[in-house]
């Protein structure tokens, strides 16, 4: 590949109001750097990142889920801030650029590689990104004389003429690396904002009879997010497509645009998800019914129906399974179980042809750690059950409803633990005196 890319994500995000730097603000549960980097991946083998704000915190998170796949730099800001500044200060990075260079930005994470493809596709030294755009307010204007582009004047410098173009820049461009090269030098912060502008590369271009290419990209892809109202709006266009590619996969969706789905979420084979239903994290949802309002995250569940209103919990791998409503599943491993009615099965392995009366509780917190439940196969265990754990309950076993369960059972077990009824005739009158 002999393209390189930058990613430019060192500004502070201030209108983001948040103590977390903008770029890992996430959208579906991915952070929005992170899209930039894996569209990025698509298309080139040398990824550089541009931090500053809270660098070390945006470095390690991007570490942790890219290794060593990206490399990173820090602006020196002091002295040269600003999106020229980002790239003026490496001058090694440049230097050992492939011959084409693609800048992006770390707040879209909207932008396909099918939309950068064409970008990349067009071999003029200078292709730049454009928006026509009804709200140009705070952006670049694209001045454009004769189809010939002449240079970007930012908001803050726009005499009230400029103001009224409606030709802005997306911030995405494609230079040759000699043009940088020869420009970047050149660049002064003699502006409004005392800043270096890469921008002003596009009329160091022009002027020197480069030839700088406009091209017409989607708005609300290069949109990028400045605050927490585009940040929602960016999830619902992310949620849109992963809902639709889901149901082009074969998923049905009742009630779509009710039905939340984070990007790690996989499915296999034919599901049904209802309305209101949320999926979070990495979890595979494969030939399996998710009915109204259940809450899954980082799970899998394979041939199976949940809920209504069923909450499974992180590491919870069911299987074959019926869990019905009310019912809460953490860190547990059910196969070819039934659980229908209001449980809580925690740190628990429960084997097949069990099934869990309603109300039955794995006790796995003693107030200092968390403990196992073992069921093994064909359990019958009682409503309203509590399994006081660590326990084993072998195959076999009868549990009488309203046990509390302390001691492990051997198979064929029948265990009760409750206290004698006592009947007491005409007990009731005795207690409402008035009611006779
Ligand atoms: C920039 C463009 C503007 C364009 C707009 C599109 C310049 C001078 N202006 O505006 O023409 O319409 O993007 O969004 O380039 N960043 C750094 N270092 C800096 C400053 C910014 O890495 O010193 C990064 C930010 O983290 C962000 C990106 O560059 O990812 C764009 O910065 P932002 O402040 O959002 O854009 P503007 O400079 O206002
Ligand atoms: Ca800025």
């Amino acid at each position: 590949m002999s393209l390189s890319i930058i990613i430019l994500a060192a500004g502070s995000g201030t209108r983001m109001k948040s103590s977390t730097p903008k770029v890992l603000h996430k959208i579906c549960g991915e952070e929005l750097l992170f899209y930039s980097i894996e569209v990025a991946m698509q298309l080139s083998d040398d990824i550089h990142i541009i931090l500053y704000h809270q660098a070390q915190r945006v470095r390690e998170a991007c570490e942790s889920r890219f290794k060593d796949r990206v490399h990173f730099h820090i602006q020196d800001f002091e002295n040269f801030a600003g999106t020229g500044g980002a790239l003026m200060q490496n001058g090694e990075m440049i230097d050992t650029a492939h011959k084409r260079v693609l800048i992006l930005n770390g707040d879209m994470p909207l932008i396909t590689s099918h939309s950068l493809q064409k970008l990349i596709s067009l071999s003029s030294p200078v292709v730049l990104g454009v928006i026509e755009s009804k709200k140009p307010f705070g952006y670049g204007r694209v001045v454009i004389e004769q189809g010939r582009v002449k240079a970007i004047i930012e908001e803050k410098d726009a005499c009230e003429e400029v103001k009224k173009i409606c030709t802005i820049n997306s911030g995405v461009y494609v230079f040759d690396k000699e043009v940088l090269c020869k420009f970047l030098p050149l660049l002064d912060n003699h502006n409004a904002q005392n800043e270096y502008y890469l921008t002003d590369i596009i009329k160091l271009s022009a002027s020197d009879g480069i030839e700088v290419e406009s091209v017409l990209v989607d708005e609300e892809e290069f949109g990028g997010i400045n605050d927490k109202a585009q940040l929602s709006q960016a999830e619902e266009i992310m949620l849109n497509r992963l809902r639709e590619r889901a149901m082009r996969e074969g998923v049905i969706m009742h009630l779509p645009q009710s039905i939340y789905i984070e990007k790690g979420v996989r499915f296999e084979g034919e599901c049904e998800i209802e309305q209101g239903v949320q999926l979070f994290g990495n979890t595979l949802i494969k030939d399996t019914h998710i009915k109204a309002h259940s809450v899954v995250r980082d799970s899998q569940i394979i041939s199976s129906d949940i809920g209504p209103m069923a909450h499974i919990r992180p590491n919870s791998f069911i299987e074959n399974s019926h869990i019905g409503n009310f019912v809460e599943v953490k860190n547990s491993t059910l196969h070819s179980i039934k659980a229908g009615h209001l449980s809580y099965l925690g740190d628990s392995e429960i084997d097949e042809g069990s099934n869990i009366g309603a109300g039955v509780i794995t006790c796995n917190y003693d107030g200092k750690s968390k403990h196992k439940t073992k069921i093994g196969k064909n359990v019958f265990v009682g409503s309203d059950t509590q399994l006081i754990a660590p326990i084993t309950i072998a195959d076999h076993t009868l549990i009488g409803a309203g046990s509390t369960i302390r001691k492990d059972s051997k198979e064929g077990d029948l265990l009760t633990s409750r206290a004698e009824q006592k009947n007491l005739a005409n007990g009731y009158f005795a207690f409402f005196k008035d009611k006779k």
